[in-house]
């Protein structure tokens, strides 16, 4: 197809998701009601199996978390915008670069970021990327497979392509000061807000099912003095289902843009992760001051390096 203008770009890749997303949730679905299929035929049968688990108990289960994903990645798109429009309006972030043309590519990396969501649950039955598979190199590979990159030029292709890479990995790799690195910090801020919401939403409308650490009952230790130091904490550290709650706040510690503190302190979002567990370790109002005062001093400029992008 050859490559097309930004904006075409954007309105073909809004169009592409829709359809992508419609076509692995009814791929996943027909799996689900085989595998259904498959387990009633070995009971008739007198072969008695195991219940089905997780996503694969019923195509609705299926379905369900599929289209949980989809919408993750629609408010993405809006946050991932409206990082970028604060981004290209801040001298101190954006320099003799195309503002325009930046909030469009941020839009497209949003919408690209977990495609690979979708094979990974209906390979893996998990979101969880321990289970073998990283989703944000299923995603890139996704571009490929797809042939979206085609629609870009060569230099948005590799932006693009190494900030949907990079959205998960613990320190992104791209170098300073490049469009790359920008994108890449964009879909960061972005994903974490959305993450942040679902987190702290009271509803269970939009909770995953999946996350499978259930030791345990109590906060570690460690992780709680390593949260109060500004920690950046790794799924690997996490040993318990409390643990999430503090490795939920260290997100905060690899926040980029100013536009995003905002956002979380707008939203109270620290104090609604720690809330429900207050009284169940004596330093969690420390976890909170300690993650307030790096807020507002982000949001004070005290620490923003100048002409970062
Ligand atoms: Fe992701």
């Amino acid at each position: 197809m050859g490559e097309l203008s930004i904006c075409d770009a954007l309105e073909r890749v809004r169009l592409w998701f829709g359809e992508f997303s419609s076509r692995n949730i009814e791929l996943g679905a027909a799996e689900a009601r085989e595998r259904i299929r498959l387990r009633e035929a070995m009971e008739a049968r007198g072969e008695p199996q195991p219940p089905l688990a997780g996503v694969w108990e019923s195509e609705e289960a299926l379905r369900r978390n599929l289209e949980l994903k989809c919408e993750h990645t629609l408010r993405v798109v809006r946050n991932a915008r409206a990082i970028a429009e604060s981004v290209a309006a801040d001298e101190r972030f954006f320099r003799g670069a195309d503002g325009g043309h930046e909030i469009a590519v941020a839009q497209i990396v949003a919408y690209l970021h977990d495609a690979g969501r979708f094979g990974q649950l209906r390979r893996n039955g998990t979101f969880s990327d321990l289970a073998g598979e990283n989703h944000a190199a299923l995603s890139a590979q996704a571009i490929r497979d797809e042939g979206l990159d085609e629609w870009f030029s060569e230099e948005d292709a590799s932006a693009i392509a190494t900030a949907v890479a990079q959205h998960n990995a613990y320190r992104v790799d791209a170098p300073a000061g490049s469009r790359a690195m920008m994108h890449a910090k964009i879909i960061r801020d972005a994903d974490k807000l959305d993450i942040f919401g679902i987190m702290t939403d009271t509803g269970a409308a939009r909770k995953y099912t999946l996350y499978n650490n259930e030791s345990g009952g109590a906060f570690s230790d460690s992780l709680v003095a390593a949260v109060i130091g500004h920690a950046n904490l790794r799924y690997e550290d996490i040993k318990t289902l409390e643990d999430w709650a503090l490795f939920n706040v260290s997100l905060i510690y690899d926040i980029n843009y100013p536009k995003s503190f905002e956002e979380i302190k707008r939203n109270g979002y620290v104090e609604k992760i720690v809330a429900p567990h207050l009284g169940r370790h004596p330093l969690l109002p420390e976890v909170i001051r300690s993650a307030n005062e790096y807020i507002d001093g982000k949001l004070a400029g005290s620490h923003l390096p100048a002409n970062n992008i």
